[in-house]
């Protein structure tokens, strides 16, 4: 049902037309606003204006509901593997079985860097943030690739794709083999695509690792729980750029630099480094909780809040529950655990956070479960970024694709200096 919404201003009333979403979710399309009234909308942070209609994933952040492309993320995590889940996000509906195993065999196909592209790694020093080589490599990736900068057909695309999210890997793998000094491996063409990973990161000349299948699942996992999560900080800047016209690469490159940031994807660091703060500290959870809640402090309880779910992010259920598996199974003691479950018991019953809604997000475990699998600490937000390349893909695809798609190009309400004259350097 369409409504109008009806705008009162210096006297003047007028009216604008309402969009409503699949999942009834409502809108009010202001775009005539500033010709028609000469005021903008001023919303920092973004946290009540919808930037475009996508049809990729469905978020309820008051239900906990998350769904990619309609379906729910509890059945994909069940019974789909990731390049699945990747080709469902990308292309809009679950591939056939031809389709998916042509997409494997680009995969395949794809996963060997080009020798000079390997040689870029020397450039970097030994300690550099596995982060900044990422999304540099991602960049230079492009350079190899000139038929793919202008991609006119869908073939061309889902080569494209499958250049990214197979050599995303392999980068990642390589920058930590690089800041730790060992020899970069090669792929393995008859691996599936995490223990493809696992190899590239654990393997050595003269030693293959063999990883144990619940580490594989629970890696499968983890790329599938963070394959979309429709307009959050590093998608909104991968649109941003692709809204300018420039290609999937250089468009992902920024996805991976937006996401490094403590508050998105930096978090999963940050609770580690908590939680490591708290056990070496000998600091009672409670008192760290304390702290937290202090109205000076600037101290956040990492891994919890989203400014999206105000209920359980529907990711760190499933989650919290393959990570406890994990564990058992491996028979990991991990001291760190008792301290994120004693928190979790502490905050989901402490006042402050059960007013302001704030529940463990996805970060909160995955963080856990990375740790017990032997991914160091600086290579989690990597790990992140390797799971939203389909998500990063199918947001830049739906802009490409778009006839009606227009630069993104937000406005302000300037609050500077008023005009004032040069001052000559003697005069100043
Ligand atoms: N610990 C303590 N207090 C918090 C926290 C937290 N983690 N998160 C929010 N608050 C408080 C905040 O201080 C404010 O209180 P008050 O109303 O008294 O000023 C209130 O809750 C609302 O906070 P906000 O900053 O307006 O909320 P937001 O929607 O802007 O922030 C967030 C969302 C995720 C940035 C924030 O919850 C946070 O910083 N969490 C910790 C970092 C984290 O875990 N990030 C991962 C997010 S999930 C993965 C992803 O999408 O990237």
């Amino acid at each position: 049902m369409s409504h109008t919404c009806r705008i009162e201003l210096d006297g003047k009333s007028y009216d604008f037309p309402t969009v409503e979403g699949t999942e009834n979710e409502r809108g009010i399309d202001i775009t005539t606003l500033r010709d028609r009234t000469g005021y903008i909308t001023l919303d920092e942070g973004y946290g009540n204006t919808g930037s475009c209609t996508s049809a990729i994933t469905y978020i309820d952040g008051d239900k906990g509901i998350l769904r990619y492309r309609g379906i729910p993320i509890e059945q994909l995590a069940e019974k789909a593997s990731f390049i699945e889940t990747a080709w469902l996000v990308i292309w809009g509906r679950l591939p056939t079985a031809e389709e998916l195993q042509r997409f494997r065999t680009r995969l395949t196909a794809n996963e060997m860097l080009h020798e000079s592209l390997r040689n870029n790694f020397e450039g970097f020093p030994p300690n550099a943030h596995p982060m900044a080589i990422l999304s540099a490599m991602i960049n230079a990736m492009s350079c190899y690739e000139p038929d793919m900068m202008d991609i006119e057909d869908d073939t061309t695309l889902e080569r494209a794709a499958a250049r990214i999210i197979s050599k995303v890997r392999t980068i990642a793998a390589a920058s930590y083999k690089m800041s730790i000094g060992q020899p970069l491996m090669y792929p393995h063409p008859e691996y599936s695509y995490c223990k493809n990973f696992l190899h590239m990161m654990f393997s050595l000349p003269y030693g293959e690792y063999e990883p144990d299948p619940e580490i594989i699942h629970a890696l499968s996992l983890f790329l599938i729980l963070h394959a979309d999560h429709e307009q959050n900080c590093s998608t909104s800047t991968v649109r941003m750029v692709a809204s300018s016209g420039a290609n999937m690469f250089a468009s992902c490159a920024a996805g991976v630099c937006a996401l490094w940031g403590p508050l998105h994807g930096g978090a999963n660091v940050a609770v580690i480094e908590m939680l490591e703060f708290i056990s070496q500290s000998g600091m009672k959870v409670s008192d760290y909780v304390a702290k937290v809640k202090e109205k000076d402090s600037k101290l956040r309880l990492m891994g919890f809040g989203h400014r999206v779910y105000k209920n359980f992010d529907p990711r760190s259920k499933i989650l919290k529950a393959a990570a406890d598996k994990m564990l058992a199974r491996l028979n990991i003691q991990d001291p760190l655990l008792e301290i994120a479950g004693e928190l979790e018991d502490v905050a989901l019953n402490d006042p402050y956070f059960v007013e302001r809604k704030l529940y463990p997000n996805v970060d909160f475990y995955s963080g856990i479960i990375l740790r017990a699998m032997g991914i160091p600490l600086n290579m989690f937000t990597v790990m992140f970024a390797i799971g939203r390349m389909p998500g990063w893909i199918a947001n830049w695809k739906e802009i490409h694709d778009n006839p009606k798609a227009r630069l993104n190009r937000p406005r302000q309400i300037y609050i500077g200096n008023t005009i004032q004259d040069y001052v000559p350097i003697d005069q100043r």
